[in-house]
């Protein structure tokens, strides 16, 4: 397996921090208010799972699947392969995005789940790449916001691998 050269961009303790943060910003908007967390796949597992012990409003989480990459560059298709689990019909939908970049992904998400009229809809991201917008969207809440880099670690990958990396890194080309 060939090994790439990779540059920290964010260490694990900014991520911590960031992260809590964010946590206890969500949980202050929400309140009482239940939300459903729904974690796009795969890339957003660890920001997910870090980012709800950091909330204290009422939450349930599920999983969304899509694809639309092929190594690091998009094919600009973004397909559906795995669907939420219930209707969310009436729920106060969060969804949970490992990046923003083209901002096909979300675009595609958030239009199939307004169609299923949610109470609400909003979108945290942990990070967002502006640069390579193809659609104009933002997210409600974004964690960083970094350059036209292809990062890895944090569960972002390159070609499946090096989600475990508790830091961001840039993979040098
Ligand atoms: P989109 O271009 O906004 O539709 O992003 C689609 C998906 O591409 C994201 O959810 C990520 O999983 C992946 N992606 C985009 N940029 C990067 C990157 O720099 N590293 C790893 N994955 C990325």
């Amino acid at each position: 397996m060939p090994a790439h050269e990779l540059e920290i961009l964010i260490p694990a303790d900014r991520i911590r921090a960031r992260v809590a943060e964010l946590g206890a910003q969500i949980s202050a908007d929400y309140k009482d208010k239940p939300v459903l967390l729904v974690g796009v796949l795969t890339g957003s597992f660890v920001f997910l799972s870090d980012l709800v012990r950091h909330m204290s409003c009422p939450l349930r989480v599920q999983f969304i699947g899509t694809k639309s990459y092929e190594g690091t560059s998009t094919t600009g298709q973004v397909q559906l392969t795995k669907d939420l689990d219930s209707v969310v019909e009436g729920v106060h939908v969060l969804i949970v995005e490992d990046i923003i970049d083209t901002g096909l992904t979300l675009s595609y998400l958030k239009k199939l789940i307004q169609q299923r009229k949610p109470a609400s809809l909003k979108v945290v991201a942990f990070l967002d790449k502006p640069s390579r917008r193809k659609v104009e969207i933002e997210g409600d809440y974004v964690g960083f916001k970094i350059e036209d880099k292809f990062v890895v670690g944090y569960g972002l990958d390159y070609n499946q691998l090096y989600r475990n990396l508790p830091d961001l890194r840039v993979v040098k080309q």
